[in-house]
C-alpha cells in the first residue's frame, strides 16, 4: 500500500487501484436517526440538537469519517428537516425510514443504499454523540472474514438497555431487549450499546429473517446477533475507553450532561498539552482550538468554530472568540469579542473590545475598551485605545486614532473606504466621511467632520470657531 499511495501523484488510478483502495480502507456505515426525540420537547429534530456548537449527527459523522467515503443516514421525524441541514454536504446519503417499526426495519431500509462488496457494515445511532474513532478503529481492527463485532459496556445500572447474553463458554448466543428478558436475563449488567459491525453478505438473509412477534411489536436489529449464533458466525465484544462514548440522548438533561464531560475532555486535553486554564471547568470550546505553547485562558471563554492562538497568548476572563488567529504574545484583556480576526504579534486587545470579520490587526497594536473594528487593516504599532469604530479601512503604521473616532463608512445604500496613511494623528471626536484619504503624518483636529481628503503632513481640521458672549447671565427662576 505504501507504494500505491507513494504512486497517487503521479500516476492516474486505474478503476481496479480505486477499488483496491476503497476495500482496504472502507465499510459500509450506516447512521441510525429516524426516531423521534419528544423528551427534547423541542421543533429542531433530535440528531440535529447541538452538543459542543454541532449537531449531535456532525460528531457521528466525525468519528466514522476516516472509514468510508460515504454515510448511509437512515431519517423519518423531521426527515427533510435533516436532510436540507445537510444539503450540499458530500459523502451523505439519506434513506427515508416511515413509518419507524424499529431498529431492525431501519437497517432493512438502509440495505438497498449499502455497498454489497464491503466486506462489514457498521451501524451507529445519531444520538449517540461522544462515540470515538479510536473505539470504532478497534472495533474494525478486530473484524475478521465474515465475523460479528459488538460494542457492549458493564453498567451498574443497566435498565432499559438490551442485555447480552453468553453461554457457559462465555460466548455472544443473543441480545435481549429488557422488555422481553427473564427476571434473571436483567440480571446480566453487560448491555448493548447498539453500535456493530455486521458482516455484510450475511444481512440480506437475516433482515428476511426479523419478525417482530415480540413485547414492542418491533423488528429488532438485536435479533440479529441470535440468527449469527444460530448460523455458527463468529461474534466477539469490543469495550470502549469511557462510558460516555456510548450514552444515548433522549432529553436535554442528557445532552448537557455529555456537553460538559466533552467540554471536560477538551479542556483536560489542552492542560495535557500544556495550556493554562484557570479553571478546566469554566471553559467552552464549541469547535477547535489550536494552542501553542505557554498560553494562559481565564475563566468564562467561549471559543468557536476555528481558532488559533499562538505561543504566550494570554486570553483574559469571559471572552467570546470565534473564528480568529491570534499570533504570539498577544494579551486579550477580559470581555472581548471577535469573529473572523487576526491579531499581530505582541497586540493588546481589550477589555470590552470587539473585532468583526476581516480584521486585521498586524502587530503591536494597542486596541482598547469600546472599539470596534470590521473589515479593516490596522498597521504595525498602530493604536485604536477608546470608543471608536474602525469600519472598511486602512490604516497605515504608527497611527495615532483618538478617542470618540468614527469611519462613517456607510450612506444607507453604499460602502466607502477610508484610508489612513502611516504616522498620522487623528484627534478626538473625528468622523471621517468615507470615501476619504487622510495623507502620511497629517494631524486631525480634533472635533473635526472630515469630508474631503486631508494632505500629508499638515493639520486638517472642522471646527466652528470658539467664541465667549461677554455680560451674559444665566436665567434666573421666574
Ligand atoms: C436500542 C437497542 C438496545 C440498546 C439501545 C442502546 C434494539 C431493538 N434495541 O434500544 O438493545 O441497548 O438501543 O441505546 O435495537 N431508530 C430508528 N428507527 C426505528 C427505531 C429506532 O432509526 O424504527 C433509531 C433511533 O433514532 C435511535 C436508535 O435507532 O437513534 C435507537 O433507538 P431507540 O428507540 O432509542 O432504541 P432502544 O429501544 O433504546
Ligand atoms: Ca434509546
Amino acid at each position: 500500500t505504501t507504494l500505491l499511495f507513494k504512486s497517487q501523484g503521479c500516476v492516474p488510478r486505474t478503476s481496479e487501484m480505486n477499488h483496491f483502495l476503497r476495500y482496504c480502507t472502507s465499510m459500509n456505515i450506516v447512521i441510525l436517526a429516524a426516531g423521534m426525540g419528544k423528551r427534547m420537547h423541542s421543533r429542531l429534530p433530535k440528531v440535529l440538537q447541538p452538543l459542543a456548537g454541532r449537531p449531535m449527527l456532525d460528531h457521528v459523522l466525525s468519528a466514522v469519517d476516516a472509514l468510508a467515503t460515504e454515510k448511509v443516514v437512515v431519517v423519518g421525524h423531521c426527515a427533510q428537516e435533516v436532510k436540507d441541514h445537510y444539503e450540499g454536504q458530500s459523502g451523505l446519503r439519506f434513506v427515508l425510514q416511515m413509518p419507524q417499526l424499529g431498529t431492525g426495519h431501519a437497517l432493512m431500509q438502509a440495505w438497498p443504499a449499502l455497498d454489497k462488496a464491503q466486506s462489514h457494515t457498521l451501524v451507529c445511532l445519531g444520538d449517540v454523540p461522544l462515540l470515538s474513532s479510536a473505539t470504532v478503529e478497534k472495533m474494525k481492527a478486530q473484524a475478521k472474514g465474515d465475523d460479528l463485532v459488538l460494542l457492549t459496556v458493564n453498567l451498574d445500572q443497566p435498565k432499559g438497555y438490551g442485555r447480552i447474553v453468553r453461554n457457559a463458554q462465555g460466548q455472544v448466543t443473543s441480545i435481549v431487549e429488557e422488555k422481553d428478558a427473564t427476571d434473571e436475563q436483567r440480571a446480566i449488567r453487560e448491555v448493548n450499546t447498539g453500535i456493530m459491525l455486521l458482516p455484510t453478505a450475511r444481512l440480506d438473509g437475516w433482515l428476511k429473517r426479523l419478525s417482530n412477534d415480540n413485547a414492542q411489536q418491533e423488528y429488532y436489529l438485536t435479533d440479529l446477533i441470535g440468527f449469527a449464533a444460530q448460523d455458527g458466525v463468529a461474534i466477539s465484544t469490543v469495550q470502549p475507553d469511557h462510558v460516555y462514548e456510548v450514552e444515548g440522548v433522549n432529553s436535554k438533561v442528557q445532552l448537557v450532561t455529555l456537553e460538559r464531560v466533552w467540554q471536560r475532555a477538551q479542556a483536560q486535553r489542552l492542560l495535557e498539552a500544556g495550556v493554562t486554564l484557570i479553571d478546566p471547568d469554566r471553559i467552552d470550546i464549541r469547535g477547535e482550538l489550536v494552542c501553542g505553547r505557554d498560553v494562559e485562558i481565564d475563566v468564562g471563554c467561549i471559543f468557536e468554530g476555528h481558532v488559533e492562538l499562538a505561543d504566550g497568548v494570554r486570553v483574559g476572563a469571559y471572552s467570546v472568540i470565534r473564528n480568529a488567529k491570534i499570533e504570539e504574545e498577544v494579551e486579550i484583556l477580559p470581555f472581548c469579542h471577535f469573529d473572523g480576526a487576526t491579531v499581530g504579534k505582541a497586540s493588546r486587545v481589550g477589555p470590552y473590545s470587539r473585532l468583526r470579520p476581516g480584521a486585521e490587526l498586524k502587530g503591536n497594536n494597542h486596541i482598547g475598551n469600546f472599539v470596534e473594528v470590521k473589515k479593516s487593516v490596522v498597521g504595525l504599532d498602530s493604536k485604536v485605545n477608546h470608543l471608536t469604530y474602525i469600519g472598511d479601512a486602512d490604516i497605515g503604521q504608527r497611527v495615532n486614532v483618538g478617542a470618540g473616532t468614527i469611519t462613517c463608512n456607510y450612506d444607507g445604500v453604499n460602502k466607502f473606504r477610508t484610508v489612513i496613511g502611516d504616522d498620522a494623528f487623528i484627534g478626538s471626536d473625528t468622523q471621517l466621511v468615507a470615501p476619504v484619504v487622510v495623507g502620511a503624518g497629517a494631524t486631525i483636529g480634533a472635533g473635526t467632520t472630515l469630508t474631503r481628503n486631508a494632505p500629508e503632513g499638515k493639520l486638517t481640521l472642522s471646527r466652528a470657531r470658539q467664541m465667549t458672549i461677554e455680560g451674559w447671565t444665566r436665567p434666573t427662576k421666574k
